[in-house]
């Protein structure tokens, strides 16, 4: 039986046999077409063996000069593109943003990105708004943000990964672009802080605030969505908020705990400056998203460029949604702006006056007051 190899060997035999008898034919009435023929062909293997011979250095060269060239124009960072010029403002520059969201994410890998430590990050609250505000950055040219929540200051595991593992965890962005990340846990952590300054002491940060007793109430329609989801049940809020001895609200439930808003952020104020942290108001982000959105593109040195032309209220949802492109619309997923439960208003009230003593705190903090004084 002839295996492989010995095909192999059989074929070059012959080829080579065939090509010495095609040079060896006499000229003879007959044979003189054949061999003709064949002699040709001889000459044009060997032509173009010659031209192959000759043309592979030269295109290796070619490919030699413009990939140094593009190197160095790299490590120049010289920006061939005219994308820097385009001005976005007013009417039409929704698609003259995209189109350049677009030609900037087409040049990933090709023109110097790469992925970087984030130079600001989203750090709660947990159910302010957190996803929307992230998303709405998303659209604007300049902001690279991490689709998921990475984790990685307030989860020893994750931690212990390493800066560079954290690192591989970004989008890869362009050196003029900000990479953005959102983990609301890291708020009310206790290691983040110092982790994250270690990381970087000039990072950039961001909160959202809700109204306290709202975002409450948001905490636990989630818990109890998720609880769904498991085919598991949850207590009723009242009984949850209530401390059952005294009547007075349960300070140890976890989500009224979150939402003493002073007390998690004078930990940040210990290690960071303020005019570092940014305060987003999460009740305006909902009605107003654009003026929010606005003061954190100041706050991160960036052009306006997410206007009422990028987002756009979706009756039906009941919240603002915001344009992918030309043809393609997104609103949050489902489990954003869930309809709350109706709640006691007596529990409302005693929730609201459990944290006026907290809100008072933080105004005096922030140097600034919001709508639920
Ligand atoms: P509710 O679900 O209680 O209404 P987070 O993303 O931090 O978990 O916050 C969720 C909250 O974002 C939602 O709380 C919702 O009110 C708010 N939100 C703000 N803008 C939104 C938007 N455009 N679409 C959906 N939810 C939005």
């Amino acid at each position: 039986m002839t295996n492989n190899r010995d095909l192999k060997t059989d074929i070059s035999i012959d080829a080579k046999q065939q090509n010495a008898g095609a040079e060896t034919i006499p000229l003879q009435h007959g044979n003189h077409d054949a061999a003709l023929n064949a002699s040709n062909v001889v000459t044009a293997m060997r032509k173009s063996r010659r031209v192959w011979i000759a043309g592979l250095p030269l295109c290796l060269f070619f490919y030699i000069v413009f990939y140094c060239n593009s190197a160095i124009l790299d490590s120049l960072s010289i920006n061939t593109s005219p994308l820097d010029s385009v001005i976005v403002a007013g009417g039409g520059g929704f698609r003259k943003l995209l189109e350049e969201k677009a030609r900037l994410a087409e040049k990933r890998h090709s023109n110097g990105t790469q992925r970087r430590l984030p130079q600001c990050i989203i750090i709660g609250v947990r159910k302010c708004g957190t996803r929307a505000l992230l998303e709405f950055l998303n659209l604007h040219p300049r902001i690279q943000a991490a689709d998921q929540e990475i984790h990685f200051f307030d989860n020893n595991t994750k931690y212990h990964l390493g800066l560079d593992w954290y690192m591989n965890s970004m989008p890869s962005s362009r050196p003029d672009q900000v990479t953005l990340e959102k983990t609301p846990k890291y708020f009310v952590s206790h290691v983040a802080p110092s982790r994250i300054w270690r990381m970087n002491n000039s990072v950039k940060l961001v909160v959202l605030l809700r109204h306290p007793t709202t975002r409450v109430i948001s905490d636990y329609t989630q818990i109890y969505y998720n609880k769904l989801g498991k085919n598991e049940t949850l207590e009723e809020f009242e009984k949850l908020v209530l401390d059952p001895y005294t009547g007075e609200i349960n300070t140890h439930y976890k989500a009224v705990q979150v939402s003493v808003y002073h007390q998690h952020l004078s930990r940040w104020f210990n290690i960071f400056s303020k005019d570092q942290v940014h305060i987003v108001d999460g009740d305006n982000l909902v009605t107003d998203p654009v003026s929010e959105i606005k003061k954190v593109e100041k706050f991160l040195g960036l052009d306006h460029r997410i206007t009422y032309d990028s987002v756009y209220f979706n009756q039906t949802r009941g919240f603002y949604c915001y344009r992918v492109n030309r043809t393609m619309e997104r609103c949050l997923g489902a489990s954003k702006g869930r309809k709350h439960p109706d709640i006691d208003p007596v529990v409302v009230k005693k929730l609201n006056k459990f944290f006026k003593p907290h809100n008072e705190r933080l105004f005096r903090m922030i140097s600034r007051q919001f709508s639920w004084s």
